[in-house]
């Protein structure tokens, strides 16, 4: 946003005013899950399977139970007796609790072990003895859909292993496009399986007091008023009897979307010991067992003009979903808004199809730093048009110039049935054109390519599409997708806002403030944000998929405006005017033509509870649900420059310069640490990190010596720029943005790596690409002995 309109005193929209949160953070004195101690506390800890896939012949609980401190030992037989023993999950799926029958993938959940103190309970873990007997195990998604795959769920109806077919376009119209065209491309890309991995792993304490039949459950939790519902349905305890308790979160990234087994688990020993019960994961329970995202082995085509005109694309993916189908999505949306794969590129006829498969993993499908799979689609599109490119000999820049969406087609119709809500890809594009030196930088590669060195460069155009709602459209588990936001001026003209979101880091307490201090005029420093508590905050579905910004964001902006009206109302019988002769900047009302006559909203706020005019109802507060009208679609350009030493195959990247548009910015420095982190979490996707599997089920990369956070060492110097395009429905024209560097980078980190050796023959390389495999394809191509 270009000026600020209010002072920096009032610190509204635009200014970068620092985080209120991190006062408490720096100083070591957030407030965690696992910071909460209650009186006669005891500790939860799971039995996990060994095995991918076995059929459980018998669970021996006696040696455990005999360690002194423990206090209960639950199996899966024991919640099937109360009906629990499965749980659905939120995607219309169900998903045991605790095994019974067979276990399904490695670390799946078999016992919960509850004790006074969390190591005696860890011991006694290991006493149970449970007796398997091996099956066979479907890694593969590929095997998995063949007809004499074993059948891995056979609590279904459905005798195969196939989950879902979806598909969107035109195929016919689509197909004969390709028939038709002059030039095609075409790219097999695999997203591998990779987990948010958040400083804070999942936990909860839950805390039944029979005095008082209420259950206060503190959990890790984005959604804290759908999990309340979610355990109301499901448990069959009274709402009203349920407090969720999202205390600070380290870190999110979906990952905290999902109920995992250890929660229910918890509140079972809570409701039957009659104790507060805590269950804390550890790191490689967090890895193994909850919150992958990812793992969509994707096809592309793109048909186009010899001029590099393109006419449409044609998309084929499996989804490995795991052994339950648990992914996060809007129930409308089996493969979440994948079609949003067409990108930013105007062409009239596209069709995409998914399939989903169950296999022997974990449960997958969290929308990692990602609206529901939109980091899978940004990827997917950007790499198939820098294959194209290749295939026309074209500067990747210029195919991409000649076919962004123009700016005059906003609201555009994408071809799978998005409406963009506006745009200007070009204006990205040169920003990062001109901040990185485009042109002088394909010079010095093509010199360093003369002389046989490896140098190349990744542009990726992404378009993102977050916000969900609008409600008509979206609703997850059957919950709809609106957000809320409640504003509470006190007399002396402070406030307090309560929001139905979840900040995990992201600054809300900062940002939401900076709203009601550009509506208001209040001091941001005035205005308490509060979130996360269900018996005080208003209803909404929480924080991911960069909604806070586009939907409660739009909440509190509605809100704050409710307030104004009854502040004018407030302001007219103080200055004994009619509401016409007033006018507004922000923090005040003024008599038109008589500026010295005004108001300030501090007085406003003392006479809504001392001096209102007569009949009106006291106090000054408001709150508003907001149902947004569409989604808001952020974008940008991205360039990174890479520099491969053939002797290892080390990649370096030597710069990676984001462009990012979000519209109207509140706080243009948590907008860039957001992306600093986004790009940092991308960069480690691109080259680092990859939930695998061996072909026994065994997770590889199950902890962090195998699955590795890049440190300052490893992450490159971010050069960030912006451009905005307000969104024309948002109350305040602002978009998201967290997830957009996420999303927007892999593409950028691989079409680099290719690009480099792109003059070898090298069209595509998965990721996460590690040196070895860069130095085998030298090896390959005779670059190196
Ligand atoms: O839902 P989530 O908070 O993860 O994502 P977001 O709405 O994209 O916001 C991330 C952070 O960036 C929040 O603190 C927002 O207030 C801030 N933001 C901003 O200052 N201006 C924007 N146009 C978008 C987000």
């Amino acid at each position: 946003m270009g000026n600020c309109r209010t002072s920096p005193e009032i610190g509204g929209m635009g200014h970068s005013i620092k985080r209120k949160e991190d006062l408490r953070f720096i100083q070591g004195k957030g407030n965690y899950v696992d910071d909460v101690q209650l009186p006669d506390m005891v500790y939860g800890h799971i039995v996990r399977s060994p095995y991918a896939h076995a059929r459980l012949k018998g669970i021996n609980t006696a040696e455990a139970l005999k360690l002194p401190g423990v206090l209960a030992v639950i199996t899966g037989e024991d919640l099937a007796k109360a009906n629990l023993a499965w749980m659905p999950t939120l995607f219309f799926d169900k998903q045991m609790v605790l095994a019974t029958g067979k276990v399904l993938f490695q670390s799946q959940e078999v016992a919960f072990v509850v004790a006074e103190d969390p190591y005696i309970a860890a011991d006694a873990a290991e006493l149970v003895e449970v007796d398997y007997e091996e099956l066979p195990v479907l890694v593969d998604p590929h095997k998995a859909l063949d007809p004499g795959a074993p059948l891995l769920r056979e609590d279904r109806e459905q005798k195969d292993n196939h989950i879902f077919h979806w598909e969107i376009g035109d195929r016919a119209a689509t197909d004969k496009v390709f028939d038709d065209a002059e030039v095609k491309a075409r790219v097999h890309a695999f997203f591998p399986r990779c987990h948010p991995a958040p400083l804070e792993t999942c936990g909860c304490v839950a805390d039944f007091n029979p005095a008082t039949e209420r259950l206060t459950i503190y959990l890790t939790s984005q959604a804290p008023h759908a999990h309340r519902t979610l355990f109301a349905i499901v448990g069959g305890i009274p709402e009203q009897n349920i407090r969720v308790i999202s205390p600070d979160i380290g870190g999110g990234f979906g990952n905290k979307v999902p109920i995992y087994p250890g929660y229910v688990c918890a509140v079972v020993a809570s409701l039957t010991l009659k104790r507060p019960v805590k269950w804390i994961e550890t790191r490689s329970e967090n890895l193994q067992s909850t919150g992958f995202a990812r793992d969509y082995h994707m096809t592309a085509e793109l048909a186009a003009s010899k001029e590099g005109k393109i006419k449409a694309m044609r998309v084929k993916t499996l989804a490995d979903h795991g052994a339950f189908n648990a992914a996060a999505q809007p129930t409308k949306f089996p493969a979440g808004l994948f079609s949003i794969c067409t990108g930013a590129y105007d062409y009239p006829t596209a069709f995409c199809e998914v399939d989903g498969v169950y296999t022997n993993k974990a449960p997958g499908g969290i929308a990692y730093r990602c609206s529901f799979r939109v980091t899978e689609a940004a990827f997917l599109i950007e790499r198939v048009v820098d294959v194209l490119a290749l295939e026309l000999k074209m500067d990747p820049v210029e195919l991409r110039r000649k076919n962004f969406i123009a700016p005059d087609k906003f609201p555009y119709a994408s071809p799978l049935g998005w409406s963009y809500d506006s745009g200007n890809y070009d204006a990205a594009m040169q920003v990062a054109l001109d901040t990185i030196g485009y042109d002088s930088l394909r010079k010095e590669q093509a010199e360093k390519r003369a002389r046989g060195e490896l140098m190349g460069i990744g542009v990726s155009s992404f378009v993102e599409v977050v916000g969900a709602g609008p409600s008509h459209t979206f609703d997850i588990a059957g919950i709809k997708m609106f957000d809320s936001a409640e504003i509470r001026v006190h007399p002396t003209g402070k406030a307090i806002c309560r929001m139905g979101t979840k900040s995990q880091g992201q600054g809300h307490e900062t940002t939401y403030a900076q709203i009601v201090a550009e509506e208001l005029g209040i001091p941001a420093a005035d205005v308490t944000v509060e979130e996360g508590d269900t018996d005080t905050a208003p209803y909404g579905l929480g924080t991911y998929a960069s909604r806070s910004t586009p939907v409660s964001g739009a909440a509190t902006a509605m809100a704050a405006r409710k307030i104004r009206e009854k502040a004018k109302k407030i302001a007219a019988h103080l200055l004994e005017c009619s509401e016409e002769d007033l006018e507004w900047e922000p923090g005040k009302f003024s008599v038109k033509g008589a500026p010295g006559k005004s108001k300030s909203i501090q007085d406003i706020a003392f006479a809504a509870y001392t001096n209102m005019p007569q009949g009106m109802e006291p106090g000054l507060e408001a709150v508003d649900y907001y149902d947004p009208p569409n989604l808001t679609f952020p974008f940008g350009t991205y360039i990174c420059v890479v520099d491969i030493d053939k002797g290892t195959g080390e990649i370096k990247v030597r710069r990676f310069v984001a462009v990012d548009d979000c519209g109207n910015i509140i706080n243009p420095m948590i907008v860039e640490g957001q992306i600093h982190g986004g790009l940092t979490e991308g960069l480690a996707i691109a080259f680092m990190q990859e939930i695998s599997y061996d072909e026994s089920g065994n997770v590889q990369g199950g902890t962090f010596m195998d699955y590795l956070i890049p440190t300052s060492m490893e992450t490159p110097h971010w050069e960030t720029g912006k451009t905005c395009t307000p969104s024309p429905h948002h109350p305040f024209g602002a978009k998201g943005v967290g997830e957009s560097p996420n999303v927007g980078s892999p593409a950028a980190f691989v079409n680099a790596v290719v690009d480099a050796l792109s003059h070898l023959g090298v069209k595509h390389i998965d990721m996460p690409i590690a040196p070895w495999k860069v130095w085998n394809i030298l090896k390959e191509k005779g670059v190196v002995n």
